[in-house]
């Protein structure tokens, strides 16, 4: 019968990782970030959220199943989201009678995440990324990326970058409505073919504090924070832009350290502290500290987001003595991903960036 019938569509989107961080919202409706941010897109080989969307005039309720679990799909920022796609979706209607009327029945949307959730390892970008265009593919918007990265940002702002590979800047911008605060492409990821990311998972646990929370708690008490939006974020984008033009890894990575280390310090100097980073991250940076020092060059560079776990981005070149230099880490690591062979713990290895 035609009143059950399934409309659906599936999509994947992979996760970035920022090299200079967002962290703090000017509005916290709309998702407007308090400084500007840049990310690299990782290869959807190994880490992705895959998300089927599905709608029927059977279904009786929106209903969001996250790795198999049901999971809220009430919160502010998802409901926007969701209004937005369909309003696109039912101004197509209007436009053309023929077309079934998706916007009114109700959504099934199924997401996967074949990575830690919640740990640090940019779930939410991904997730809203991949929720987003399902549903925009699903509904047969002629949606650009910029355009569904506006509404994704929305939902998680990190979830912007994920809509565009490579090197991603999001511009924090300055009206009111967010319509410039938008995620463009400094540079696509063949301008830059051998840059690598290793993932290690020092702790697959959910969180206890989320971005969300931790960046409002941050805002509201660092005094750090304000140096961080005034000063460093803004020179750190300009200088992380520059090195990515230029290739130039010593530069990437020194202000890909820089600002993780700054970010932390201002999650520490909120009142109450916060701590993402544990004792397994901080052998990691020592590693990669020590990675650099036996090179006489800075080939290996970490980043952490708001978790435990270390991003460490590298050369293909440099790939055996980056890779080497972290087994002695293994044992200490959380196992999650099964199949990385020969190694005692796991360790995932995202040998490319796309
Ligand atoms: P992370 O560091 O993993 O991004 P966050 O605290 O930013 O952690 O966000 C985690 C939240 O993002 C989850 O609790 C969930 O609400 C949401 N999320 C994660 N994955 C998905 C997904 N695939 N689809 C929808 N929402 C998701
Ligand atoms: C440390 O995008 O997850 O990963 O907008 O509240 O969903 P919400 O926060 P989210 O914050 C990401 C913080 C970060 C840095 C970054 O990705 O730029
Ligand atoms: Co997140």
């Amino acid at each position: 019968m035609s009143d059950t019938k399934v409309y659906r569509a599936s999509t994947t989107a992979p996760v970035n990782i920022a090299v200079v961080k967002y962290w703090g919202k000017r509005d916290a409706k709309l998702n407007l970030p308090t400084n500007s941010s840049l990310s690299v897109t990782l290869s959807q080989a190994d880490l992705r959220t895959l998300t089927t969307a599905s709608c029927s005039a059977a279904y009786k309720d929106d209903v969001l199943l996250l790795n198999g679990e049901p999971s809220d799909l009430t919160g502010a920022r998802t409901q926007a989201c969701l209004r937005e796609l369909r309003t696109r979706r039912a101004a197509l209607e209007d436009k053309d009678a023929s077309l079934p009327k998706l916007s009114a029945m109700r959504l099934l949307l199924v997401s996967e995440n074949n990575f830690p959730t919640a740990a640090g390892l940019a779930s939410s970008a991904a997730g809203f990324a991949a929720l987003v265009r399902a549903i925009a593919d699903l509904y047969e918007l002629p949606s650009s990326p910029t355009e569904l990265s506006l509404i994704a940002r929305q939902g998680s702002g990190s979830a912007c970058r994920s809509l565009f590979g490579g090197y991603v800047a999001w511009q924090m911008g300055t009206q009111a409505d967010g319509l410039d605060s938008q995620a463009v492409e400094v540079a696509p990821a063949s301008h830059w073919p051998e840059m690598r990311a290793l993932i290690l998972v020092a702790s697959a646990a959910k969180k206890g504090v989320s971005s969300t929370s931790g960046m409002q708690q941050t805002v509201a008490t660092s005094g750090l924070f304000q140096q961080r939006i005034a000063d460093v974020v803004p020179a750190n984008m300009k200088r992380m832009e520059e090195a990515v033009a230029a290739r130039d890894f010593a530069a990437f990575a020194e202000v890909t350290m820089r600002d993780s280390n700054s970010f932390h310090a201002t999650c520490a100097d909120t009142y109450p502290p916060i701590f993402y980073m544990n004792d397994v991250s901080r052998a990691a940076v020592r590693a990669v500290e020590a990675i650099n020092a036996a090179a006489g060059q800075t080939v290996a560079a970490y980043t952490f987001d708001a978790g435990p776990n270390a991003v460490v981005y590298y050369l293909e070149e440099n790939k055996d003595t980056v890779l080497g230099a972290f087994y002695p880490l293994l044992e200490k690591l959380d196992g999650w991903k099964e199949g990385a062979k020969g190694l005692k713990s796991t360790v995932q290895f995202d040998e490319t960036v796309a």
